[in-house]
């Protein structure tokens, strides 16, 4: 999961992906493309918008992509398009490219639509955030059952 401070919005697809995919096999994680915020734990709001949703993210720590990332995950879904732009830039290979995904296009294939960044706006920013990413990781889940067969 791939946003641009690894503070908002990509915690939380973090920890609703990992929620949703605790009876997996499945390794999720998350980082920024971006270090300014590197080494902090997520953004209060997004603590606040998981918590009531009975997901605890307050544990983990912001951390920047880096090239290797893109070879050791199976998938990387980034938060919007801008964010798309600096991943591919640390791609080597069409394998790697073909790796990264828009979230969004997981639950609206095709849409090219953006998690909006909620981090200058209020908390209802968080709680629409908390929704969308809700409905793609779902998605995600199910895509993942049928590969793993389970
Ligand atoms: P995120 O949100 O990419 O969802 O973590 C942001 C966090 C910090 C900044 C921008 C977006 N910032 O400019 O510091």
């Amino acid at each position: 999961m791939v946003c641009l401070g690894n503070i908002c919005r990509s915690p939380l697809a973090e920890g609703i992906l990992a929620h949703k995919c605790k009876s997996l096999p499945v390794e999720v994680d998350s980082a920024g493309t971006a270090a300014y915020h590197v080494g902090n734990a997520p953004d209060p709001r997004s603590q606040y918008i998981a918590s009531i949703n009975n997901i605890e993210i307050q544990n983990q720590k912001a951390r920047a992509l880096e090239s290797n990332d893109l070879e050791e995950f199976d998938a990387i879904y980034v938060m919007d398009k801008s964010n798309y732009k600096n991943t591919l830039k640390l791609a080597v290979s069409n394998e790697q490219r073909s790796k990264v995904h828009l979230i969004l296009n997981m639950s609206d294939p095709g849409s090219n639509k953006d998690v909006p960044d909620p981090y200058y706006g209020g908390d209802d920013g968080f709680k629409l955030v908390f929704d969308l990413l809700n409905e793609a990781c779902e998605i995600i889940k199910n895509q993942l059952e049928s590969e793993l067969n389970v």
